[in-house]
């Protein structure tokens, strides 16, 4: 980053400029869509949710499509009053965002002078360090041993001027969790003063009993935020809706900040009916936990290195670094035959490849598809 306690003059200028590190962030780059010369490829980039969406959440959506010239509930009173109930969590204390990349960018903005920091671990999801960076504070990274949150790194980062914690548990782009008594751990030694962000994204994938989303723990404190998306499990991707459970003081400073209408009346009906369907939940969850170990197995088995074990809707995958072998090289080969995979260069991670569990055909297209790639 550049050094922003050197002012500059930006009145001077010869032409507007953004504040001091603005142009040094790295914008965040989304999982490929299209492959060259491919019609109609298998998106494995962007870990939606390959079953789709329910039914009753598509049904939702299109009977919206009459009420697209009224603004939508700016409480977002219907999904909230879902959740508060689904969950027994407190309506109030609830914060609803344009995906939960909107609630830690607000986050970010309402904790967050120039100076201040977020610690986060080395492999972290990329839109906790881009809306840090926007408030011009300072990201300090935790060290990931075995691609694996370590409680005691995360705390050693911390300083005077850590304002948020940031932790995705199970994480992006590793896929790996942490127990949630190591969660308790970290919280008790983290100063009150710290925001602590469990981002559980794809919490709904971590089926281990030691596993918790902390929405539980996070009623007691006055300090946790569990954040959660109908993006992965729900497959509302596209709708946009994540959603925070927050105290009181948290909430009451977001809503400070945040933007009047920032999810949709088609959001938020499609959300409530999302919710109500167990029966997509069950066969989504059902499906990732059938269909990652086969893949985890798969792939192990060509000689790779699966990160893990994956408690998410993917897996992430080490190749190795001699020429024509490498992630770079699997990425091309892969996407030439229409299976669009992640890499994840921005995370550090050069010799890795992301891939989102697919349906059956999909995951079985990949396997030979890789295992054509390394008998060459
Ligand atoms: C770890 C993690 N957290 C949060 C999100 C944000 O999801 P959304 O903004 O769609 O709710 C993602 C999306 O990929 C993610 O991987």
């Amino acid at each position: 980053m550049s050094d922003t306690s050197v002012p500059l003059d930006r009145a001077k200028a010869a032409k507007p400029m953004p504040k001091p590190g603005i142009m040094d962030i790295h914008a965040y780059v989304p999982g490929k869509a299209q492959a060259d010369g491919v019609e109609n490829p298998i998106k494995l980039s962007a870990n939606e949710n390959v079953l789709g969406s329910s039914p009753m959440a598509r049904a939702a959506f299109v009977g919206a499509a009459d009420e697209m010239q009224v603004y939508p509930d700016s409480r977002t009173s219907i999904l909230r009053d879902a959740i508060a109930t689904r969950f027994r969590l407190e309506p109030e204390r609830l914060i609803f965002g344009c995906g939960s990349d909107e609630v830690f960018a607000l986050l970010n903005q309402a904790f967050l002078e120039p100076g201040d920091n977020i610690v986060q671990g080395e492999f972290a999801f990329a839109a906790f360090a881009i809306g840090a960076h926007a408030c011009q504070a300072q990201v300090k990274v935790a060290k990931e041993p075995n691609y694996r949150i370590d409680v005691d790194e995360m705390l050693k980062a911390v300083d005077d001027r850590t304002r948020l914690m940031f932790l995705a548990n199970p994480g992006n782009p590793t896929g790996t969790w942490i127990p949630f008594s190591e969660v308790l751990r970290l919280h008790a030694a983290l100063p009150p003063s710290v925001v602590l962000v469990l981002d559980g994204a794809y919490s709904e994938f971590a089926t281990d009993p030691a596993f918790q989303d902390g929405l539980d723990f996070a009623r007691g404190t006055d300090n946790v935020v569990v954040t959660h998306t109908f993006s992965k499990l729900h497959g509302l991707a596209a709708l946009r809706v994540g959603w925070g459970y927050a105290p009181a003081d948290i909430v009451a400073a977001v809503d400070r900040i945040r933007l009047p209408f920032n999810t949709s009346i088609a959001g938020q009906r499609a959300a409530v009916a999302a919710l109500a369907d167990e029966d997509f939940q069950t066969r989504s969850i059902e499906h990732v936990d059938q269909w990652r170990s086969w893949l985890s197995q798969q792939l192990g088995g060509l000689g790779l290195e699966v990160v893990g074990p994956s408690a998410t809707n993917f897996v992430l995958v080490g190749f190795p670094s001699a020429p024509g072998r490498t992630a770079g090289d699997a990425d091309a080969y892969l996407s030439a035959q229409g299976l669009l995979t992640r890499r994840v260069l921005n995370y550090g991670l050069p010799n890795h490849l992301r891939i989102t569990i697919g349906l059956e055909e999909h995951n079985r297209a990949v396997v030979d598809a890789l295992s054509a790639f390394l008998a060459r």
